[in-house]
């Protein structure tokens, strides 16, 4: 593997427009043969490569890839066209995805609307994860776990989602002034009025996994995870694999950073961009980091894999209840995660490839200030 220098940054630079153009190679076909390229990729649903998230009576059958909607309103900068955002949403379920991420807190509020609206002629044939837990469904205002606030958040929830059930219902953040055996006990309640169908929690701590899964099985736990933040396998993710609760991970690609169509140059909209204010999307620490990116980049030139579909396929390969749900408002990136799916690692390929990936020592916070005192809790 090569080690970074700003030659080889600019050379990728100027490479990843042509990789971002690329599927799989072996799936690159004429036109005419598009049709076969669709149903390969139904296939990779519909044939074997599904996932289970959770266990027995809470478990649910999901492709191996969900789509997270939040970019579509909020924190990603632009913000496309409503109506482009529900087709591509209702093409994504065409595709073969059936797990949609979305929350009160996108927005607030107009995410879970687009959602709705998307979801209402398919609603039957998708699966809706939405999360309740701030002030005003706003981080900025603080948590807000009470149960009559739950009751009222889910209540209005479904309303914007123009549907009578949530399929997965997350608690956002970890309320420490609400114990969490009421906040599972609301759910639990929740779920016998037939609102709510499973129960998640997002980056809670062990414990609290443990506390909310006695009380109400979990069904899943949504966390951070992707290659520039590792902590999870050391933490959370064993306590999952113990107790047969599945793991989503958020921001599978660093919030676009593992794709390489992120740089040091590159100017969020911090109006609408969390990134614009956390220390890794930095220009010190985008430039300290870029040799992770090289890692990937070379591996996947060498199988006709793009950086973004490597870092997928790796998350993918740790464990057979991890679903990634990477966010995009394009077309082009969501075909190009799902196929990631597609790929196989031969075991002795992913022990090395790990074993470069772990010798990159990431720099810079995932989080600061109140957003940071919010996770892992
Ligand atoms: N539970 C929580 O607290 C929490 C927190 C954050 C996010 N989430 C959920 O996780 C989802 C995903 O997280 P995220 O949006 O923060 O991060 P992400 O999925 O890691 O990255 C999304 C960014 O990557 C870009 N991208 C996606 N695929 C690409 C590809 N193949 N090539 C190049 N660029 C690509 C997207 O831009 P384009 O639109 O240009 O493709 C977007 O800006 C969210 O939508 C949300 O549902 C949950």
């Amino acid at each position: 593997m090569k080690n970074t220098n700003i030659n080889n940054r600019r050379e990728f630079l100027k490479m990843g427009a042509l990789a971002g153009l690329g599927f799989i190679s072996s799936n690159i076909v004429k036109a005419d043969e598009s049709k076969s390229i669709n149903s390969f990729r139904q296939d990779l649903y519909i044939q074997g490569s599904k996932r289970v998230l959770g266990s027995g009576k809470h478990q649910l059958e999901v492709s191996p890839i969900g789509l997270g909607c939040m970019g579509m309103s909020y924190h990603r900068s632009f913000v496309p066209d409503r109506q482009m955002s529900i087709n591509l949403i209702r093409k994504a379920a065409e595709l073969g995805l059936n797990l949609f991420d979305t929350a009160e807190a996108y927005g607030p509020m107009i995410n879970e609307e687009l959602v709705g609206e998307a979801m209402e002629p398919i609603r039957k044939e998708i699966l809706i994860a939405t999360k309740f837990g701030f002030v005003d469904g706003m981080p900025s205002k603080g948590l807000d776990s009470r149960p009559e606030t739950i009751k009222r958040v889910v209540d209005q929830s479904l309303k914007r989602l123009r549907t009578d059930y949530i399929d997965l219902l997350y608690q956002h953040r970890v309320d420490p002034n609400v114990p969490m055996e009421d906040v599972a006990g609301t759910v639990k309640e929740l779920i016998q009025a037939g609102k709510v169908r499973n129960f998640g929690l997002s980056e809670a701590s062990v414990d609290n996994i443990r506390k909310a899964h006695t009380v109400q099985q979990v069904t899943a736990l949504q966390s951070e995870y992707s290659l520039f933040t590792r902590q999870p396998e050391k933490t959370v993710i064993p306590v999952c694999e113990e107790l047969g609760i599945g793991f989503v991970s958020y921001s599978p690609l660093s919030r676009g950073l593992i794709t390489g169509y992120i740089n040091e140059r590159t100017k969020y909209i911090p109006s609408n961009d969390n990134r614009a204010a956390l220390p890794r999307y930095q220009k010190d620490a985008i430039i300290a980091n870029w040799p992770l990116i090289d890692i990937l980049k070379e591996f996947g030139d060498h199988r006709g894999l793009t950086v973004a579909q490597v870092a997928l396929a790796w998350l993918l390969a740790q464990k057979q209840f991890i679903v990634p749900i990477p966010g995009t408002t394009k077309w082009a990136h969501l075909q190009e995660n799902f196929d990631s799916a597609a790929y196989q690692f031969k075991s002795d390929e992913l022990k090395q490839l790990t074993t470069e990936l772990d010798k990159i020592k990431i720099v810079g916070e995932r989080a600061v200030g109140q957003q940071a005192q919010q996770i892992n809790n």
